[in-house]
């Protein structure tokens, strides 16, 4: 109403659509009063509480309404306007996705209305893997004269786009990734418009080159004929896919909670097929060597490396431990098969977090009969270099490392040879410091120090080759290690440290000698019963033999340059993690 007042009071009113905006009940804004009311009304304002007041006035002159001020009324004018024009905004936003939801409601409805059929005048599909490139049976099409092969492949949904008629599927199934093309009535059924990540299909179609300029995995796309998914293929959409549950933003541990999920990501799947080829290039290297595999227990009652990492259990009506280290049962081997190595497992209980710990890791452990220290040096190099030539060898296994670690090198032959003593004066020489003595300060690293592992990555980032790390002191050392014949005070050990990692391969000369092995038990506290089977081996026909254990996760973590050995392991173990 174009002569009726509305009143405005900045203090006690009320901005409410059932606001009267009368003098008892009075609006809070202008802008709001304009906006309900109109800017042809008469507006009055007041602050009844805080309103400024003349000098010699007393407060009740703030209960007087004034005409709102024009420059007030502009301001609220504008405000107004410019509230409907956003109202009127959203409701077109609404009407036009009303609109939309009919629209896709109506194409869905009719995509239900597409079955397709396999047309059987087609040549018989081949079933091949999406890595398969064997020019003796596919050939690729070329969009005009050749046609290309027709081929039936398997897998799982790893990205789609789509583009007006036609939809792009990237395919995934372990052994590689193809493009796949669906167009026409493919990429209008049900199946392709509502089609989410890692469904499982079947696809059948032709594979042709990509169009010049393009690219897709292995130069190669497959243009679909047909496609299925299976009942029960389908994999969650909306709230619960996959991209809502792993993404680049989630958080660590709830990765680590998804392991099963984030296995399907590119890196992490990438890692888990390296590891393969590694262990298969350790297998192939020490059968070159003439090794014998065996399969010590993970069930013993001995410790190996410590009793402050030992995961005890109970076994029926005794006490028993995870394994720390197959290195004694690998010794027992060597009479009657001659050199021998595992792939086991081993496990520490280790209470600290770092990245290059884990309560379960694989140990690669070889144990060698009549040699001198130097030829154990020598063989660890010759494994370790040889191991990642035939790992190098496989194209993908090569590309995939490369993606991972673009800087990743050949190591240079020989490695660099260095004493314990030799560390700790160049730790002293470079001013690294041993911070590890609890309530000590920082100082500088004298023999005997157990070098830490922040100052030992230091000294081999700095030095950046692999180092061979030799004759520690039998104090810091387990109790089976040889002492050196020239300096007793240390011991014929060895670990070889990476860049980036430190120690992945801990090794020596074992104590042979019966009396001295008996010494070494009673030094380090260990009661000898439960060793009778190790000690007898100094009984029937002892010999200078020697060996070393490799962390695989650590060597894979170097290879592939990770930050943690976490990433290297299918399912991580570690303090305070046992699942998935
Ligand atoms: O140096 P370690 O403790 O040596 C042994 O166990 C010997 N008995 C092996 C042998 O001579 N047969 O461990 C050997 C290697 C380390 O260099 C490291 O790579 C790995 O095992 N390792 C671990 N990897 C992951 N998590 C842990 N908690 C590890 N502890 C050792």
């Amino acid at each position: 109403m174009a002569d009726a007042t509305y009143y405005v009071d900045e203090d006690v009113g009320q901005d409410i659509d059932t606001q009267p905006g009368d003098q008892s009940l009075p609006y809070k804004t202008l802008g709001f009063a304009v906006l309900t009311r109109g800017e042809d009304a008469k507006f009055m304002a007041r602050k009844s509480l805080t309103g400024e007041v003349a000098e010699g006035a007393d407060a009740s002159a703030r209960l007087e309404w004034k005409p709102a001020a024009k420059a007030a009324m502009k301001k609220a004018v504008n405000f107004a306007k410019a509230q409907k024009k956003k109202a009127g905004k959203e409701q077109e936003q609404l009407a036009l996705r009303t609109k939309e939801e009919a629209d896709r409601k109506k194409v869905l409805d009719d995509s239900k209305k597409i079955i397709l059929e396999e047309d059987t005048s087609l040549p018989e599909a081949i079933k091949i893997k999406l890595d398969d490139t064997d020019s003796a049976k596919i050939k690729l099409g070329n969009g005009s004269d050749v046609k290309g092969t027709r081929v039936r492949v398997f897998g799982r949904v790893h990205r789609e786009r789509r583009q007006k008629e036609r939809m792009f599927i990237t395919l995934r199934d372990g052994y590689g990734f193809m493009q796949v093309i669906l167009s026409g009535p493919l990429a209008k059924t049900y199946d392709a418009l509502t089609l989410t990540r890692e469904t499982s299909m079947e696809i059948l179609g032709q594979l042709m080159q990509v169009p010049e300029g393009a690219h897709a995995p292995n130069g190669r796309e497959l243009h679909a004929d047909y496609f299925k998914i299976h009942a029960g293929w389908k994999a969650a959409g909306g709230e619960d896919a996959i991209t809502n549950r792993v993404s680049k933003d989630t958080e660590k541990a709830t990765l680590l909670d998804l392991r099963h999920l984030t296995l399907r990501g590119e890196t992490a799947s990438k890692i888990m097929i390296v590891r393969d080829a590694v262990e298969f290039a350790f297998n192939t290297v020490y059968k070159e060597l003439r090794m014998r595999k065996v399969s010590p227990p993970a069930l013993v009652q001995t410790q190996v490396e410590g009793g402050s990492t030992l995961f005890k259990l109970g076994y029926y009506h005794e006490e028993a431990y995870l394994t720390q280290s197959s290195q004694l049962y690998l010794e027992t081997c060597l009479p009657s098969m001659g050199d021998v190595y595992c792939i086991e497992k081993s496990f520490r209980a280790e209470k600290s977090l770092t990245r290059r710990h884990l309560a379960e890791y694989s140990h690669v452990e070889a144990e060698l009969d009549f040699i001198t220290f130097n030829d154990l040096l020598d063989h660890l190099e010759h494994v370790m270099c040889r191991v990642l030539e035939v790992t190098m060898a496989d194209p993908t296994i090569k590309q995939y490392i490369t993606e991972l670690n673009p800087e990743f090198k050949m190591p240079e032959r020989p490695f660099m040879r260095m004493k314990y003593q030799d560390a700790i004066d160049w730790l002293v020489e470079h001013e690294i410091l041993n911070d590890e003595e609890e309530g000590k300060p920082p100082r500088p690293h004298k023999f005997g120090d157990d070098i830490a592992e922040a100052a030992e990555r230091k000294m081999t980032d700095i030095i950046n080759r692999p180092i061979f790390l030799t004759h520690f002191p039998a104090a810091i050392k387990s109790f089976y290690m040889m002492k050196d014949k020239d300096d007793p005070r240390v011991t014929e050990s060895v670990d070889c440290l990476m860049p980036g990692v430190g120690e992945i391969v801990g090794g020596s000369m074992r104590i042979f000698d019966y009396e001295e092995l008996m010494a070494a038990y009673a030094r380090e506290d260990i009661e000898p019963g439960p060793y009778y089977w190790y000690t007898d081996q100094r009984k029937y026909g002892s010999s200078p033999h020697g060996g070393y254990g490799l962390g695989l996760e650590r060597f894979l973590a170097w290879l592939c340059d990770q930050h943690t050995v976490r990433d290297c392991c299918l399912y991580p173990r570690y303090f305070g993690r046992c699942k998935p």
